[in-house]
């Protein structure tokens, strides 16, 4: 079977750094996988590649294939056809992705319309549906509200019921809880969840929270440094992390990170190397 998406040996390089330095993974259908790692790990970066969304200065090589379709050098008209429609991504900042001026409702109905599925009728009817599905109470009352009237929860809400509006395969999302307190979080998580049971879409979240990881991720890939280290289901890699740095990672959450807490940042004087051989040094002793 196709994979959802695919990623064979994908590097990104910004002038001379290399951001994403040979990443390999498949998504299984309707799965959520999470992306974990620390700040400027490179998480960003590969999510990006996906939807052609890098600045100009990037290269990227290797693979990416959505649903069997290669991205890599796809042409802008292409891209602006599959973004939305066959994929949808969602951000930290729900104001970042809404037109401050505009009702919520006619920014949901506007996505259906761009790509032409629908009169405009249906595209409201539909837009209301969705706002309806994602938790807005009174729907068809809010539809021309501005998004400030809403909360920050709520307008991520509305930015993944525009992210659903048609159906998409395939959605990312990239620290799309990181700005929302730790109960609205909780919710969005479950929102996310939900949709991919009922609609099967398979989803790419990308957080540095192992706590988001633990919540809703299927199978989860430890970034560092532009690399996955590691892959696993969720469970095995809190169980039996194989990696160091993941071992690192894992103990290094406060005891309040089930809550939801942020991960620390790992000192960059500890390297993966350096974790490497502290371990085998940990070894050694043990086995004299
Ligand atoms: N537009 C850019 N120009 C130059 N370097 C960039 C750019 N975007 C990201 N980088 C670099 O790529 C690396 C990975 O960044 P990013 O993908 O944003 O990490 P993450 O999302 O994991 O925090 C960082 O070293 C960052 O400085
Ligand atoms: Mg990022």
């Amino acid at each position: 079977m196709t994979a959802p998406l695919a990623f064979d040996d994908v590097r990104v390089r910004f002038g001379a750094a290399e951001a994403v330095a040979g990443v390999s993974l498949a998504l299984e259908a309707g799965e959520i996988f999470g992306i974990v790692g620390e700040s400027g790990s490179g998480k960003s970066t590969l999510a990006n590649a996906v939807m052609g969304l890098l600045p100009g200065a990037a290269t990227v090589s290797g693979s990416i294939r959505v649903d069997g379709r290669e991205m890599v050098g796809l042409d802008e008209a292409s891209l602006r056809t599959l973004r939305g429609r066959s994929v949808s991504m969602i951000f930290q900042d729900p104001t970042a992705s809404l037109d401050p001026t505009w009702g919520v409702g006619d920014q949901i109905a506007e996505t259906i319309r761009a790509h032409g599925l629908g009169s405009a009728r249906e595209a409201r009817t539909r837009a209301i549906a969705l706002m309806d599905e994602v938790g807005i109470a009174r729907a068809a009352e809010r539809y021309r509200d501005v998004p400030h009237r809403f909360s920050g929860g709520q307008r991520q809400r509305i930015v993944i019921a525009a992210a659903l509006a048609n159906d998409p395969k395939l959605l990312i999302a990239d620290e799309p809880t990181t700005a929302l307190d730790v109960t609205i979080q909780a919710q969005v998580l479950e929102l996310i969840d939900r949709l991919r049971r009922e609609h099967g879409t398979t989803v790419l979240l990308i957080t540095h929270d192992l706590g988001v990881v633990q919540m809703v991720c299927d199978r989860v890939g430890v970034m560092y440094r532009g690399r996955l280290l590691e892959v696993a289901a969720t469970a095995d890699l809190f169980e039996r992390p194989s990696h160091p740095y993941t071992r690192a990672l894992i103990a290094a959450r406060p005891a309040a990170a089930k809550r939801g807490a942020r991960l620390p940042v790992i000192p960059r004087e500890w390297s993966v190397e350096s974790l490497e051989a502290r371990e085998s040094e940990g070894a050694e002793a043990a086995d004299g």
